[in-house]
């Protein structure tokens, strides 16, 4: 946010008004949480709490570490990131990537998911549970660790605090007939990103851009109990690709964001299924992830 006090600087300095980061000029209204990666982060950091934006405990492989599941590709930030100040990230997940909770391990997800520290699960417990509110990412796909995308794959989603569903989920690969799916094996179908409602309806689809970022946004009014999807190319400034749609927002919970890819050939998908051996990893790479706040600040503002 730019202050009083800097644009007074900009005004009687105009020699160094290009100092002040581009990204700023993209990011419109108060951030909830700031999931952008500072460009001094190490790997390590993510192990420990003191230095992470996220939860260092959680959801990951019982054995792993987030600094070997985080990666810092070398590629252009995305749109609302300045390669100043932030830098893009990658999660992966490979064989070993089991959560293991009381009841034990989920052996149909290889999953890995950051929550910001921040991101309280208890509804109403944090900003992001209350009125108009948008959800910003953007995706790049890492020619080295390719999906296996006659899996689906969840990427971004907000899990209700009871974890008895999500209020949107952005998921990738064929998706499951549990999720959703048709149950028909298309290439289309398998190399589509979606972002789906609370019902699980697809109410956008694209496909996956095998070279360029891809911005998403998803904004939920908590007050009218609405859902609304933007989406963007590249650099360019994120459009609205549906209208406000009826969608239950309640339940408060958490954005998790990385991978979990589920299993073929399950009824539970959580318990059962099959998976190949991974024998390599795979990664999906992610920018200018964070959560603002559209009702404070500047009336009606969004961030595109
Ligand atoms: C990981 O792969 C190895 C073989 O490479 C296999 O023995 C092991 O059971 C696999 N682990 C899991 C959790 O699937
Ligand atoms: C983690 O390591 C322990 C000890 O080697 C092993 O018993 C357990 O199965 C491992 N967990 C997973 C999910 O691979
Ligand atoms: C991709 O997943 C399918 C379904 O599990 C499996 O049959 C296939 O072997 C996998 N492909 C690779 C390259 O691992």
């Amino acid at each position: 946010m730019l202050g009083l006090s800097t644009v007074a600087v900009a005004i009687l300095l105009p020699a160094f008004a290009s100092a002040i980061p581009k990204h700023h000029d993209r990011i419109q209204c108060p951030v909830i949480f700031d999931a952008r990666i500072p460009v001094k982060t190490s790997r390590a950091d993510f192990n420990d709490p003191t230095r992470s934006l996220f939860n260092t405990e959680y959801v990951k492989g019982q054995n792993l570490t987030w600094s070997s599941i985080i990666e810092f590709p070398n590629v252009e930030p995305s749109v609302f990131e300045d390669r100043k100040t932030h830098k893009p990230f990658e999660v992966t997940i490979d064989n070993d990537s089991i959560f293991v909770i009381s009841q034990g391990p989920q052996i149909g997800f290889r999953r890995a998911g950051l929550l910001h520290k921040d991101d309280a699960n208890e509804e109403g417990a944090d900003e992001a549970d209350k009125g108009v509110v948008t959800f910003h990412w953007s995706v790049k796909q890492d020619p080295k660790k390719p999906l296996n995308l006659t899996h689906e794959y969840m990427n971004v989603w907000h899990e209700r605090g009871d974890y008895m569903g999500n209020q949107f989920t952005f998921s990738m690969g064929l998706l499951l007939p549990q999720d959703g799916g048709d149950g028909i094996n298309t290439r289309a179908k398998r190399e589509q990103f979606r972002v789906q409602d609370n019902k699980n309806n697809i109410i956008f689809d694209v496909p996956i851009d095998w070279k360029n970022w891809q911005n998403f946004a998803v904004q939920l009014d908590h007050d009218k109990s609405t859902i609304k999807v933007f989406y963007s190319k590249g650099k360019d400034r994120l459009r609205a690709v549906t209208k406000a749609l009826p969608n239950d927002n309640t339940g408060g919970g958490q954005l998790q964001l990385g991978m979990a890819k589920k299993p073929t050939e399950t009824e539970t998908v959580v318990w059962d299924g099959y998976h190949e051996v991974m024998k390599k990893k795979e990664g999906q790479i992610y920018g200018g992830v964070f959560v603002e706040d559209n009702t404070q600040g500047r009336r009606g503002c969004f961030s595109e």
